[in-house]
């Protein structure tokens, strides 16, 4: 049986920061320094899966109120990366966006991640990124 068949998703769940940062913490190659709290109350929206209760995936999306959403933090838990649940995260996330209106979904990421947002069914662009801090 496919991952995602056996997760729970939750739309705009509020995780803990504990939990969140444990997740984290186990994914990204950089300690939390955000807090969670503050960026899901600002998000357009944001989804979680959980296995067995755990939580071993997120992604959220930010939104200009309009027509553009960009999507921010896809995260799997590595032990369970590689089965879909990345993909599966992000159709949810757009699919959500688009009833809540958005009629674009950005996004940007390093080289290695062109394969996973084909996938996902995003097309090449220009993009462009500017260091505020
Ligand atoms: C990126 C991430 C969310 C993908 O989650 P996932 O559940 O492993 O993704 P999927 O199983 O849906 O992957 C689908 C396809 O995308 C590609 N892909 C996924 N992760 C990849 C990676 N790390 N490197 C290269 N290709 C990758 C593969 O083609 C994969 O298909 P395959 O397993 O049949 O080869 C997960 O690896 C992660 O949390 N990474 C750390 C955080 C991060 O960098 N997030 C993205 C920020 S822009």
């Amino acid at each position: 049986m496919a991952l995602e068949e056996d997760c729970q998703f939750a739309i705009d769940e509020f995780p803990s920061n504990t939990e969140l940062a444990a997740l984290w913490a186990q994914t990204w190659p950089f300690p939390a320094t955000q807090d969670f709290q503050i960026s899901l109350r600002a998000c357009l929206l944001h989804i979680t899966a959980r296995l067995g209760g755990k939580l071993i995936g997120f992604v959220k999306v930010a939104s200009d109120g309009g027509m553009h959403a960009f999507l921010l933090d896809p995260t799997v838990h590595p032990d369970f990366g590689r089965q879909g649940l990345g993909t599966e995260l992000v159709k949810r996330a757009a699919a959500l966006a688009r009833q809540r209106g958005a009629q674009y979904l950005h996004v940007d990421f390093l080289p290695h991640l062109r394969g996973f947002y084909a996938k996902c069914g995003f097309e090449p662009t220009e993009a462009g990124l500017l260091r505020l801090a």
